[in-house]
């Protein structure tokens, strides 16, 4: 059965889903690999290297998804995409299932099963296959950096016979995955590190990278390990507590957010009004809306002496490593849906169930029936496990 990898077509986008390496594997236990001719480009992956794999060349994604029985991609496929994928493939990517609509109603009137890794459960045994953390440990990483790049002063300490300089102040705000990342990035290059998060468990892992927790005693804990949503007067209580931080800081980095929400707003327009003369805000959570007010996905704006930074699709900064690191969690994922280059997914498997948003045109919650307007999927039975798609 033939695996197919599409060329990106988000804007900027420079990841590609599956690398040379990934792609000999899969050749090596059976399945076919067509690739759509550059769509590693970008990523530093030539189509020589899919050729040496093992994978065949097609011009186009039209002729790349012939007969296709499972499409790997890095981002949802669009609607045109959505319309070529073949009757009873599997599509894998990250969906946003909130922004592909349009896609999803088609995937499903074609019977595609569509596979998300926005939805997969953060259990130990999904970690090898956790596209969420991989791609955030990349943009942790990459916030850092910019902030550095931003910056006009040294991260790190220095003592020179002309005299000291002092180390930069950072202050990491959401300590997820990328935050964490962040955290450790900035120590390295020699940072004074503080962090913020409303998890708990956050306070004991910003330690263990050597930040100084800043605890408001707020704690928002919600399902699942994600945070909940504050409320509007918690928000402004938080939003009131961390100005004092963010003005004592020369680069502020934001990552927070919360599934299914628009990024929650932490920085306010006049906590920035008060940083000093060349600080910097990154804000990696531009994409989703932001966590400063005065952010605008894509662009650098100044308040006052300081550049806010609206970090978009940031693992697309680093395209080979980000690609490398989500070929992985693909071939892992496939695992459960396919073996020795046949598809015979797992339906009793919940990493499966809970990552087929869409399969035999039904969708697998009632939020997301509701929002394609198609049926949700009956329970499955224990008779039913090992059954095809
Ligand atoms: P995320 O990307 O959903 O959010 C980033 C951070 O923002 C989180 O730490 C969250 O608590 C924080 N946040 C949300 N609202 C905030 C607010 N108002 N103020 C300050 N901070 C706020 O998080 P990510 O990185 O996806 O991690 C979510 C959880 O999943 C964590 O508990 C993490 O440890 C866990 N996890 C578990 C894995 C596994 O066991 N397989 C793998 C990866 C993560």
């Amino acid at each position: 059965m033939k695996i197919c990898v599409l060329t990106e077509s988000r804007p900027g986008e420079r990841r590609v889903a599956l690398t040379p390496d990934i792609v000999a594997k899969l050749v090596g236990e059976g399945w076919d690999v067509c690739v759509q001719a550059g769509a590693g480009v970008a990523a530093n992956y030539p189509d020589a290297a899919y050729v040496t794999a093992g994978a065949q060349l097609a011009d186009g994604a039209e002729a790349a998804l012939q007969d296709a029985a499972v499409v790997a991609k890095v981002n949802a496929p669009t609607v045109e995409e959505a319309a070529l994928i073949p009757s009873g493939a599997i599509a894998m990517s990250f969906l946003q299932p909130g922004q592909s609509e349009e896609a999803l109603k088609v995937m499903a009137a074609r019977n595609v099963t569509a596979v998300s890794f926005d939805l997969l459960p953060r259990i130990s045994r999904a970690q090898s296959m956790d596209a969420l953390s991989s791609q955030a440990t990349v943009s942790g990483y990459r916030a850092a950096l910019a902030s550095a790049e931003y910056q006009t002063k040294f991260f790190p300490l220095i003592m020179t016979a002309a005299g000291t300089v002092p180390p930069a102040k950072v202050f990491v705000m959401g300590v997820g995955v990328a935050g964490l990342r962040a955290i450790a990035t900035a120590r390295s290059l020699g940072a004074v590190v503080s962090a913020y998060d409303v998890r708990a468990a956050a306070k004991e892992e910003a330690e263990s990278l050597g930040a100084k927790f800043v605890d408001l005693g707020v704690s928002a804990e919600g399902t699942g390990g994600y945070a909940r949503e504050l409320t509007a007067e918690e928000q402004a209580a938080q939003q009131a507590a961390l100005a004092a931080e963010v003005a004592a800081s020369d680069v502020v980095i934001t990552t927070a957010a919360v599934p299914g929400r628009k990024a929650p707003v932490l920085v306010t327009t006049a906590a920035i009004e008060q940083m000093a003369p060349g600080a910097v805000v990154i804000d990696m959570a531009a994409d989703g809306g932001g966590n400063c007010e005065p952010t605008i996905a894509g662009e650098v704006v100044r308040v006052n002496h300081a550049l806010v930074v609206g970090l978009t699709n940031p693992p697309s900064q680093m395209p080979t490593h980000a690609s490398f690191l989500f070929a992985r969690n693909i071939y892992n994922l496939l695992a459960l849906f396919g073996k020795a280059g046949e598809v015979a997914p797992d339906w009793n498997d919940e990493i499966v169930r809970a990552t087929a948003v869409v399969r035999n045109g039904q969708a697998s919650t009632e939020a997301i029936a509701t929002q394609l307007g198609i049926p949700v999927a009956p329970a499955l039975q224990p008779e039913q496990q090992g059954g095809a798609a």
